[in-house]
């Protein structure tokens, strides 16, 4: 099997993180011509060092590393230090990298890798706001058609919002940039809160992750373990919801997932609602579907694809 050809765009992030270090441990599905930092979670600075951060852990220096935007398209930056702590990666001790940053600029490594592929043969995944993507498409409008298929995570419908009581926090960070994503006509598979919620890091996942006995195992114990304290007290839950890793686990395996094609808008307008993934779940409009929008997960599924792939790292 030929693995399929990714980008992955991200704000690492615990989370982001372990969807990164999830995809490095599964080569034979998946290819990741390279890794794309933005704004979100913490400033760029912080996220594009976490990125490299994470592909030396995962033994990948090879992998390029860009950055991207560093502000939302139309808004002032929102940043997560309450959840990821103040480098984005708190819980370990973490070293410098020592692999490069790329000189080109994300969006521009973006439109160049659509417009040198096959068409239809790169997947965008982006964990992260949608600014990159967005900016890509609005730079470079050839390129759209020749997405494959973009999987990411960010909404929510029956969850409503972690950063607004209406809004989950990659879509609120930027929304302009997310309705350019959901208004593109590519293919959308959207892992929102309402899946994410599902797959928690209780006490025996990690326990599971430092039983690996590697170093990439007792930075995921850790990391999770920072990450996990946030949600604890403010949902009362067993564990840190690994958001992120939902959509590389969907590329690897999509029986683990189950959702409906529907119309997702976002709501750019309102300052109250803004950022607001509205969900036809039930169908009571006539707007065409434009995403597959998960509902369900096989936890137990879950944790057993991601603690078999992270044990070969
Ligand atoms: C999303 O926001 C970030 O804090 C996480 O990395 C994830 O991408 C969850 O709302
Ligand atoms: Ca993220």
């Amino acid at each position: 099997m030929t693995p399929r050809k990714i980008i992955i765009d991200t704000d690492p992030g615990q989370d982001d993180a372990v969807a990164l270090l999830l995809a490095f441990a599964s080569p034979q599905e998946l290819d990741v011509l390279g890794v794309t930092a933005v704004a979100g979670n913490v400033p760029l600075a912080l996220t594009q060092k976490n990125a490299r951060i994470v592909c030396e852990l995962a033994g990948r220096k090879d992998v390029p590393v860009f950055a991207g935007c560093d502000r939302p398209m139309k808004h002032s930056l929102v940043t997560a230090e309450h959840v990821h702590g103040k480098t984005g990666l708190d819980g370990p001790q973490l070293a410098d990298p020592v692999m490069p940053l790329q000189a080109q600029h994300a969006v521009d490594f973006i439109i160049e890798t659509l417009r040198r592929e096959a068409p239809g043969t790169v997947t965008l995944v982006p964990l992260g706001p949608l600014t990159n993507i967005a900016a890509a498409f609005t730079r470079a409008p050839d390129i759209v058609s020749n997405v494959q298929e973009i999987v990411l995570m960010g909404g929510a419908y029956f969850e409503v919002g972690n950063i607004t009581p209406a809004a989950e926090f990659n879509i609120y960070v930027d929304p302009e940039a997310a309705e350019i994503v959901f208004k593109s006509g590519i293919p959308l598979v959207v892992a929102p809160l309402d899946v994410t919620h599902k797959v928690l890091t209780t006490a025996p996942h990690i326990a599971g992750f430092r039983a690996m006995g590697t170093q990439v195992g007792d930075m995921v114990a850790a990391w999770t373990d920072f990450f996990e304290r946030f949600d604890k007290e403010k949902y009362g839950s067993e564990g840190a919801p690994l958001h992120d890793p939902c959509t590389i686990a969907y590329l690897l395996q999509p029986d683990l997932f189950s959702g409906r094609q529907i119309n997702v808008e976002i709501e750019t307008q309102s300052e109250l609602t803004r950022g607001m993934t509205v969900a036809d779940w039930w169908g009571v409009t006539d707007r065409a579907p434009n995403a597959l929008f998960l509902g369900n997960v096989d936890a137990e599924g879950f944790f057993e694809l991601l603690t078999t792939r992270l044990a070969r790292l």
